[in-house]
């Protein structure tokens, strides 16, 4: 299994070790109408630290119910999540989450919005006023990362959907989670915006060292950003195909016109369709 690299030029395979995240015979049932509707039969896999996984599937599947599973929001009422052994029974304190509507405050500026969660998260929120020109450095860091280092100042009605959603998933990892966890983030902006989106990611997430898990419906930013591809049926679903990707790390967006990168993008479709 590929992690992300320190040197993001190299392409050294690390060993598989203990999973931060074990999914054991999960399931999900809601009453609807006073009836029990199954959502999720059941899934059982695990998620190496620093791996970056996707979940694509129908819509209803359940794919945004494992993320808030994951979250401990909703923790999962058959089976279990574990994380690092513990199973998740309440929220998360160490995850980071982006949503396809970016949700950044609008009275406070790119900067202030990415130091959101330092200010209201324990330990930082603690540490918050004492720490504030080193927190100001990492925000400062992060949004250079992703070109808004001029845009700090700005308000959200300043910003394009595409800055909106990079300070957003600045805000995601400013805690440094050890978990990130995106929810169809680039569903509504236009196709080459998404693109270099999915450039960005990769070199944040590389940064980050978290796990990454991303639900999105665009087969191609699944191979591009993941080493591991879920395929997931329609309700009740159950994971149908696990795909691995094994291109080289940092990906470009040059890859996604070879052979290799479309036989792997057909063949989750093939799974899809199958199913
Ligand atoms: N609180 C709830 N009570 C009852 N049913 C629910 C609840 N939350 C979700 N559902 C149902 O669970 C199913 C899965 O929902 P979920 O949002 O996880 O799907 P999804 O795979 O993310 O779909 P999409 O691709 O459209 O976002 C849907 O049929 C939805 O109606
Ligand atoms: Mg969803």
């Amino acid at each position: 299994m590929v992690r992300p690299l320190t040197d993001p030029t190299s392409t050294d395979l690390i060993p598989t070790g203990t999973p931060l995240l074990e999914f054991d015979r999960v399931g999900l049932q809601y009453q609807v109408d006073g009836k029990p509707r199954r959502i999720i039969e059941e899934i059982s896999l695990s998620i190496q630290p620093s791996e970056f996984v996707s979940f694509v599937g129908p819509s209803g599947c359940g794919k945004t119910s494992i993320l808030r599973m994951i979250s401990g929001l909703s923790p999962a009422p058959i089976g279990e999540i574990r994380l690092r052994g513990d199973r998740i029974h309440k929220p998360l304190k160490n995850v980071g989450i982006a949503f396809q509507n970016p949700v950044l405050l609008p009275w406070r500026n790119t900067l202030n919005n990415v130091l959101l969660p330092l200010e209201v998260v324990q330990p930082y929120k603690r540490e918050f006023r004492q720490k504030l020109p080193q927190f100001t450095q990492m925000a400062q860091d992060l949004l250079e990362t992703v070109g808004l280092q001029d845009f700090q100042k700005q308000l959200p009605w300043q910003l394009s959907g595409g800055m909106r959603q990079r300070a957003s998933l600045c805000r995601a990892l400013i805690h440094q989670p050890e978990i990130l966890l995106l929810d169809e983030p680039f569903g509504a902006l236009d196709a080459f915006t998404r693109e270099e989106m999915w450039v960005m990611l990769q070199n944040l997430w590389m940064r980050a060292k978290c796990v990454g898990l991303l639900i999105t419906h665009d087969l191609r930013e699944a191979v591009f950003l993941s080493d591991t591809v879920y395929v997931m049926s329609p309700r009740p679903s159950s994971i149908i195909h696990t795909l691995q990707i094994n291109l080289p790390r940092p990906r470009t967006l040059d890859m996604y016109l070879t052979d290799e990168f479309n036989h792997l993008v057909a063949d989750i479709r093939r799974h899809i369709h199958r199913s």
